[in-house]
């Protein structure tokens, strides 16, 4: 190794004392963490009184999600377990990240999605790192289910978050925070949907101020989707629908430890309809650069609900002035490029030539 920096050497490397790491354990890494930190001015400003808001851009992962960070501690831990092939459900990112970690360390991947509701791109990751593809007439639980059924039989390791070691990975995304903030912020919103991130989040928030790297814990606040909030309704919805695919979930696996995460550090539920969505993720396009999946955009949805205070199931009025907010947005925009809508862009050709041009441009 040509550098003691542990830049761009995944979050094994940079976070091995805090994981369950050892000698025996095969490294299998993409050289994922260590995203970027992003300040809002604009958003800061939108919430006023001198809070500080800043994104945590986990679609900047070598497969584009926040999974990578908990699927190298499972994969690791999958080859030290000596087993034969990795099987996860998936809304789509899970099973982008699995296939392409599979491909890494040289085992088999199966995967099986719900048909026909799987965004475009990450099932063309998956097909790209070769994963055994097996598409379900069924939503994203019943796959979730099916995969618990055939259970880790003849070598096959579960890579989905009811797997603790993806919790583990995930949980470096807190510490990372810590570690650049100097302190836990004040606030952290979340989208909201097997819940195992948000999970992963307060265990690492909790961790580190255990250790006393921080010296206080935030309040956690998630976002689901209004046509898929379980844990928000406090009940299973049979048949969830939204457009951010990701998190189409009725029934959430770490539905408990969500809520409990939520409770304890004095935080809320909340819902973001599809239409708030779409509007965050085109602000957050537009406004800073930074093109999420719609998932990702139910954080920025759900700080535009907060901000408002009206019927928002937590308000920023009770925040003290000079707060930090941090948003995770959780997956790059390329994955699902139908959902940005083109139907107002018109690509009609014009003449090439320069004065044509010049009159289309418009400016
Ligand atoms: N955002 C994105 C982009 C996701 O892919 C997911 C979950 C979430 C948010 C919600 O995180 O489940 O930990 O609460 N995607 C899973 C998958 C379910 O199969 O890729 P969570």
């Amino acid at each position: 190794m040509l550098t003691t920096s542990h830049q761009g050497r995944g979050v094994i490397s940079r976070y091995r004392d805090f994981l369950l790491i050892n000698e025996r354990t095969p490294i299998v890494s993409l050289g994922e963490g260590d995203t970027p930190l992003l300040y809002s001015g604009r958003l800061s400003a939108r919430v006023g009184r001198d809070c500080e808001v800043f994104i945590k851009n986990e679609g900047m992962n070598p497969t584009g999600s926040f999974k990578d960070r908990g699927m190298t501690v499972a994969v690791s831990k999958a080859i030290e377990r000596k087993a034969r092939a990795l099987i996860c459900a998936s809304t789509g990112n899970t099973s982008a990240s699995a296939a392409a970690y599979g491909a890494r360390a040289g085992i088999p991947c199966v995967v099986i999605l719900p048909a026909g509701k799987i965004a475009r791109g990450k099932l063309l990751q998956a097909f790209a790192y070769g994963a055994k593809i097996v598409a379900i007439d069924g939503n994203f639980d019943d796959a979730l289910r099916i995969v618990r059924e055939l259970g880790e039989d003849d070598g096959f390791v579960i890579v989905n978050s009811i797997n603790p070691d993806r919790i583990e990975g995930q949980k470096t995304a807190a510490f990372e925070i810590v570690d650049l903030l100097g302190d836990a912020p004040e606030l952290h919103l979340l989208p909201l949907g097997n819940a195992g991130n948000l999970t992963a989040y307060w265990s690492g928030y909790r961790e580190y101020h255990a250790k006393e790297r921080s010296t206080k814990l935030p309040a956690m606040l998630g976002f689901q989707a209004e046509g898929a909030a379980p844990i928000f309704r406090n009940r299973v919805v049979e048949k969830p629908e939204t457009i951010a695919s990701a998190i189409r979930i009725g029934n959430p696996a770490s539905w408990k430890q969500a809520r409990a995460a939520i409770d304890e550090s004095h935080g809320a539920v909340d819902i973001v309809s599809d239409r708030e969505i779409i509007d965050a993720q085109k602000w957050l396009a537009q406004n800073e650069g930074i093109f999420v999946e719609p998932a990702s955009a139910a954080s920025i949805a759900g700080l535009f609900k907060c901000c408002d205070a009206k019927g928002a199931a937590y308000s920023f009025e009770k925040l003290p002035p000079g707060s930090r907010i941090v948003c995770t947005v959780t997956g790059h925009g390329l994955k699902d490029p139908d959902a940005i809508a083109i139907e107002d862009v018109d690509l009609a050709p014009v003449a090439a030539n320069t004065n044509t041009v010049r009159r289309a441009m418009a400016l």
